[in-house]
């Protein structure tokens, strides 16, 4: 078992070698165009509310590019304030193979670079509301939270949950790129921000291998009743995106300085329909396939202590997901076509 993990971080620690690209393999040059799309129509999650309609063209589409900002956001939040931080602490706290020690130096300047590109990408397209100084100006955490974050991450051997954050974000970041692609091919969103996505693919195609060897590293290897609140934690923790509200009514309101015509009744119809996104096929469909999250879903499956997580899910069962994931193999390979 760990002759295998040791094998499987000397490749990728060779293709995080063969395979680096710099913030400038980027083309930096194009203008992006305030017309079009920034995000795939599909990850609009009030796209499927049934009041939806009640926002003009221009509303809807001005919400579409803030979610296109908001996403840059939260990778550049989720990176360099979640992952690399709880990963400096793993570096202080195990005793890790060099293999290991390896894979997490190339992991955390792979997220540094992607936390630049997002940045980049961010003051390129509003200049006027980011910068290096403000790189969140949507996804805004309170002081409590980001109190707790700091605790979360200088202790990672105890607040095992991060493992599962970053096995489920890093996974549903590729299917964010496939979505883009899929997008750029219908002629449907803006190249700049394809071109992001697509770069961070890239290196997150590892990632989400990476993640897998924390697993067997230093979640495995915990206390089960350790395992079991941490469980707890993470469902408690990933169940707010199945029911997703706070980054769409940070924009309803954002937009409300936007537009003369969107009326606080409109915003609040809207509002009282966020929680029917728990309850709605489509959008589950969309945002946790087994397509997108096929592989997270059968670890998790593997898992006693995630039992309570399948009950998040309308369509998708531990039992179809334990054992060999035949819906899924191959999905990610054929990413760059
Ligand atoms: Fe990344
Ligand atoms: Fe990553």
């Amino acid at each position: 078992m760990e002759t295998r993990l040791v094998e499987r971080l000397q490749r990728l620690n060779k293709q995080s070698v063969d395979r680096a690209f710099t913030v400038e393999a980027l083309d930096w040059t194009k203008p992006i165009d305030k017309s079009l799309k920034w995000t795939p129509d599909e990850m609009i999650t009030i796209s499927y509310l049934p009041s939806y309609d009640l926002l003009t063209d221009a509303q809807k589409l001005r919400f579409n590019q803030l979610i296109g900002l908001s996403i840059c956001e939260q990778f550049i939040w989720f990176e360099n304030v979640l992952l690399n931080p709880a990963l400096r602490s793993c570096k202080r706290i195990y005793k890790l193979n060099p293999e290991m020690n390896e894979a997490i130096d190339h992991f955390m300047e792979e997220e540094d670079k992607h936390g630049e590109i997002f940045l980049r990408m961010l003051m390129k397209a509003e200049p006027e509301n980011y910068s290096k100084e403000n790189p969140l100006r949507i996804f805004k955490l309170s002081k409590t939270q980001n109190f707790i974050m700091k605790v979360v991450t200088k202790f990672p051997q105890i607040f095992l949950w991060w493992i599962w954050i970053a096995l489920f974000f890093e996974e549903r970041t590729l299917d964010i790129s496939k979505k883009y692609n899929k997008a750029l091919k219908e002629k449907d969103v803006d190249w700049n921000f394809w071109q992001c996505h697509y770069y961070h693919m890239l290196d997150e195609v590892r990632h989400q291998q990476i993640d897998e060897c924390f697993l067997a590293t230093f979640y495995n290897k915990a206390n089960p009743i350790l395992r079991k609140i941490n469980a707890k934690v993470f469902i408690n923790f990933i169940s707010s995106y199945f029911g997703p509200k706070r980054m769409a009514t940070r924009i309803l309101e954002l937009m409300q300085e936007e537009f003369d015509d969107l009326s606080t009744e409109t915003i609040n119809t809207l509002k009282d329909e966020f929680d029917t996104l728990r309850t709605n096929v489509e959008f589950q469909r969309s945002a946790f396939s087994r397509q997108g999250l096929g592989r997270t879903y059968e670890l998790l499956a593997q898992y006693d202590e995630m039992d309570d997580f399948w009950d998040l899910l309308i369509e998708e069962s531990k039992e179809e997901h334990l054992g060999k994931n035949r819906f899924v193999r191959g999905t990610h390979s054929t990413i760059l076509n």
